[in-house]
């Protein structure tokens, strides 16, 4: 999709559509009114957030359609809400044959955060999860352009960077587990690398065991695919004033059949999107490496396939991880906190002095938080503040969890330093409490994003699949360290 500012007077846009917001109870002023006040008056449109009305050949105007989208209450619209309303506004003509479309905004809505947050909208709305289905006319109906009137070259710029990332990760995260295995994963991350200049290595089951990975690997050992530890590293241009460097790191678990502790059939084809906190890690350097913030960013994802196989870890195996502590195996399905740890350890060795981990941990913060927020913890509440900043400006809804010490109580084990699991209760702070025994006083934040990463049914806005969620904060909080 082309994506362009056109800052240009209403009545000479010349697109299939030209889109302009009216809210609830709030009808869209001149020179607009004219065609839209009677829809309001007939009650065909109300203005409800996401509400969708079409007027062709509209008078005045040199654009074939006028598209009145519903903003909702109008003092409760933000750049979240349009970045949703445009998609919504995106998905919609496109099912309709429409190929170009512009945004007005009005007056109060014309800043760069706005036509950033727009243009968001739009490229998100554009990904289907439909590669695999081959109905040759799937892809007739296609928006080719969007364009916004109003911000600055810039923030469209930015939108479409972040956008066109988060789609990158989205994607990844689609691809079944047969195409996407750990060394598939490795390569699309090798390219994506190449392709922006970022540097990239990958860390093979030699040299983790090396290292002693012995976490990593023990997860690994049942699966016939190889595991793989891939490296990403961002160096700003020029030489930082600080020593502050950003570690990203990402659970890349291609898919998650618990292992010998195996999980119910029922809904397990879902936990191909296991890897969806590697893949926004992913996503967020491929952003970075374009947008180039002054803070280094480091990328760790530890690639793995948990697989039953007969040399899979049983539970009750003690593996010994990369920081020398032992751990006991209770549950094979505990598998996200035992790559992590092996990776945050590597990464404090590679010079990160902060680190935030994206993870679909835990089924418990589906239970607590549903699909609406991403869960945070954190060993430093500054740090977890700045990133919770962060997430507010770009709509990415977060909710942090308590991690008091009584709840690590619960990780001790009879035979090892800890045991990866501490029981159904509290279930994703045992699991933040785990990681957080490794990473020690280094600043920390985990993100469990299991009831976040992914939509078992479409948005207006969004195609059903992965949500790429988490990235925009991580490139938010790079720009503004
Ligand atoms: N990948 C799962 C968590 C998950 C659940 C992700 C639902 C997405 C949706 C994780 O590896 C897992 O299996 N966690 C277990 C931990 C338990 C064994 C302590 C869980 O949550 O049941
Ligand atoms: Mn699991
Ligand atoms: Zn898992």
């Amino acid at each position: 999709m082309d994506i362009r500012l056109e800052p240009k007077q209403l009545a000479e846009v010349d697109s299939d559509a030209l889109v302009i917001v009216g809210f609830d109870g709030a009808p869209p002023l001149a020179p607009a009114a004219e065609q839209t006040n009677e829809l309001y008056d007939s009650g065909e449109f109300s203005g409800k957030a996401l509400e969708i009305a079409i007027l062709h050949r509209p008078a005045g105007l040199k654009a074939k359609r006028l598209v009145l989208a519903g903003g909702g209450k109008r003092d409760r619209f933000d750049a979240a809400e349009l970045r949703k309303l445009t998609g919504a506004v995106v998905r919609s003509l496109k099912s309709k044959g429409i190929h170009s479309i512009t945004l007005s905004l009005d007056e109060a809505w014309r800043s760069d955060d706005f036509a950033a947050a727009a243009v968001e909208g739009a490229v998100l709305a554009d990904l289907e999860n439909d590669r695999y289905k081959t109905d040759p006319k799937k892809n007739e109906k296609r928006v080719d352009s969007f364009s916004v009137l109003s911000g600055s070259q810039a923030a469209v710029e930015r939108g479409r960077i972040l956008a066109e990332a988060q789609n990158f990760s989205r994607d990844i995260a689609n691809e079944p587990a047969n195409v996407l295995t750990p060394t598939l994963l490795a390569e699309r991350a090798r390219q994506m690398a190449s392709e922006f200049g970022l540097e990239c290595e990958i860390l093979d089951q030699d040299r983790m065991r090396q290292l002693g990975m012995g976490a990593l690997l023990g997860v690994a050992q049942g699966s016939a695919e190889p595991p793989a530890l891939i490296v990403i590293r961002y160096k700003p241009a020029k030489a930082p004033t600080s020593t502050d460097h950003l570690g990203l790191i990402g659970k890349g678990v291609t898919f998650d059949t618990g292992g010998i502790s195996i999980k119910p059939s029922d809904g397990m084809e879902k936990m191909r999107y296991d890897m969806a906190g590697g893949a926004a890690v992913l996503g967020a350097m491929r952003a970075i490496a374009q947008i180039k913030p002054s803070i280094p960013v480091t990328a760790l994802v530890p690639a793995v396939e948990n697989m039953p196989g007969s040399k899979a870890q049983r539970p009750g195996d003690i593996v010994k991880s990369l920081s020398g502590k032992t751990i006991e195996v209770l549950n094979t399905d505990a598998e996200g906190r035992l790559i992590l740890i092996d990776a945050l350890t590597y990464a404090q060795r590679l010079g990160c002095t902060h680190m935030i981990d994206a993870a679909t941990l835990t089924g418990a913060i589906v239970v607590a938080l549903g699909s609406v927020n991403i869960g945070a913890f954190t060993n430093n509440q500054a740090f977890l503040d700045k990133l919770l900043a962060a997430a507010k400006s770009e709509g990415e809804k977060t909710w942090q969890l308590p991690m008091d010490e009584e709840y690590k109580e619960l990780l001790k084990s009879n035979f090892a330093d800890l045991h990866n699991i501490g029981g159904r209760a509290g279930g994703s702070i045992t699991a933040a409490w785990f990681i957080r025994d490794f990473v020690d006083e280094t600043p920390w934040v985990h993100l469990d994003i299991a009831g976040t990463a992914w939509l078992d049914d479409a948005k207006p806005y969004m195609a059903k699949g992965a949500t790429g969620v988490g990235l925009r904060m991580f490139v938010r909080l790079a720009e503004t360290w």
